[in-house]
């Protein structure tokens, strides 16, 4: 497969920003040597990165795998539309995605089910020697973690995790600013996952972002699934929307880690409220014990002297916010309130400018390559760079941006926040899933203009 994959030569993207052409055209000499990618879950994200991959002549989806044939059919007339070829599809029990793994032709694995099956899923899709792209969060439990890195090193697979903000234009500008030194020394940073999540994990069981207070086995998409980790866990489940473009702007596990991390949460009312208000005073749902508190609130030492500050916020009324704000020796971003100071170079001491001049002067030479490209794609553009980052990679079968020692370092906020909830705000200690090699290991090269 690797010599095959070497055939698969990497090359830039022929006619860059043609936003009126409807598929991008990649530099291939034979359109039958393309990667073969399978998707395992093609329910709301899944469909959504298949559309991605829809608009490329570079890969064949070669299968999907999903237990609800709702979704298979939804996707296969996606395929059908595109004039694709037609896919295998598996998906007759949770496990016939092993069946799916066993396709030798198969280079790269896109996983996007629910949370529980992320790790079980990326380490039998190394062993199977695929290259391997998983869904947010990637583990669940410490264990997990460790199990992601010890399948790449036994494996050598690759594993990438999908983190799409790592793409976001805003942030690219700002990781931009970071690496050319415009805020010093870095110091401190702020992020989260903030985010309404009342109608998306209690639904009505017909539509995912239907009216209704069900989840579980009555609820539909997410509710189906994600609700239950607020019922049994108080933790910060979903840490890496925040986590990841901030450990990449500091260097996490190339030069710099995680070290350790102290969490606190605050009660829990938001789901019961939510459920009480649509759902009436006598729905079942009323008595159910949402564990997991309101607001999670993490702050993470690095080996170099940054702290991070991460929240999760799910169960509040609240517009959208990652809650981003990078600062260091020479000044700060903050993206509430677009807002950059930079002493000595904003217009006035002291007082705040808009970001908005600044995120240009900065932009990143991704965005402005294929920005116009990208904007159609989903979430802001961010959902195109993360697949053509992992498509470009597979198809070299080189180390990916953001590795299996990423995933792993990213997902443990989860375990580690639960633990130090637990025990009153106790810290709790980071392992090193490098095992020492952080401190050689050279940043990742996140300013190149082709993926
Ligand atoms: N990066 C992002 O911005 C982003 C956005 C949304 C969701 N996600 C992540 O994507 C993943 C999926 O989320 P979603 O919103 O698509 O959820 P979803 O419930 O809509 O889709 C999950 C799909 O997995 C299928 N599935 C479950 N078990 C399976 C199994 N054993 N074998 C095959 N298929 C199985 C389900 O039938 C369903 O279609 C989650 O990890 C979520 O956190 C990420």
């Amino acid at each position: 497969m690797n010599s095959r994959r070497n055939f698969i030569k990497k090359s830039a993207i022929v006619g860059a920003g043609i936003s009126v052409v409807p598929n991008l055209t990649y530099g291939f000499s034979s359109k039958k040597d393309k990667l073969k990618v399978g998707l395992i879950g093609v329910g709301l994200r899944g469909t959504n990165h298949l559309t991605n991959l829809l608009q490329r002549d570079d890969i064949i989806v070669t299968a999907i795998c999903d237990i609800d044939p709702a979704r298979i059919k939804i996707a296969e007339k996606h395929i059908s539309d595109k004039k694709h070829p037609k896919a295998q599809v598996f998906g007759k029990d949770d496990f016939d995605y092993k069946n799916l793994l066993a396709l030798k032709e198969i280079d790269a694995i896109i996983i996007a089910t629910p949370w529980l099956w992320h790790t079980r899923m990326a380490v039998d899709a190394m062993k199977a020697g695929k290259y391997t792209g998983v869904e947010v969060s990637a583990a669940n439990t410490m264990e997990e973690c460790w199990d992601l890195v010890n399948t790449h090193e036994e494996t050598s697979s690759h594993l990438m995790i999908l983190e799409n903000v790592n793409y976001r234009r805003d942030i690219l500008a700002v990781l931009n600013m970071v690496k050319q030194n415009v805020f010093g020394e870095m110091i401190h940073f702020r992020c989260g996952y903030q985010h309404d999540l009342r109608f998306v994990t209690l639904n009505d069981g017909k539509s995912a972002y239907g009216k209704g207070v069900e989840f579980g086995e009555k609820g539909i998409s997410e509710s189906a699934w994600r609700t239950q980790h607020s019922v049994l866990r108080n933790a910060d489940v979903y840490p890496t929307h925040g986590a990841g473009p901030i450990a990449v702007m500091c260097d996490v596990n190339r030069g710099n880690r995680f070290v350790s991390m102290t969490s606190h949460a605050t009660k829990s009312r938001g789901m019961h409220n939510y459920i009480v208000e649509n759902g009436g005073k006598d729905h079942p749902n009323v008595k159910v014990n949402f564990k997991m508190g309101d607001i999670i609130t993490s702050t993470i030492e690095t080996a170099k002297g940054e702290t991070i500050i991460v929240t999760h916020d799910v169960h509040l009324p609240r517009p959208y916010s990652l809650g981003f704000r990078v600062q260091g020796t020479k000044g700060l971003w903050e993206v509430d309130g677009n807002r950059i100071y930079i002493e000595g170079q904003s217009k006035k001491a002291h007082a705040w400018d808009e970001a908005d001049e600044w995120l240009k002067k900065y932009d990143h030479p991704l965005w402005k390559k294929y920005g116009e490209h990208a904007l159609g794609a989903g979430h802001g553009g961010m959902d195109w760079f993360v697949m053509n980052s992992f498509i470009e990679s597979a198809k070299e079968n080189i180390a990916p941006p953001m590795d299996a020692y990423d995933a792993a370092a990213w997902s443990a906020i989860t375990p580690l926040s639960e633990l130090s909830i637990e025990n009153n705000g106790e810290p709790q200690d980071f392992p090193d899933f490098t095992r020492g090699n952080w401190i050689k290991r050279k940043p990742y090269n996140w300013m190149k203009d082709t993926y």
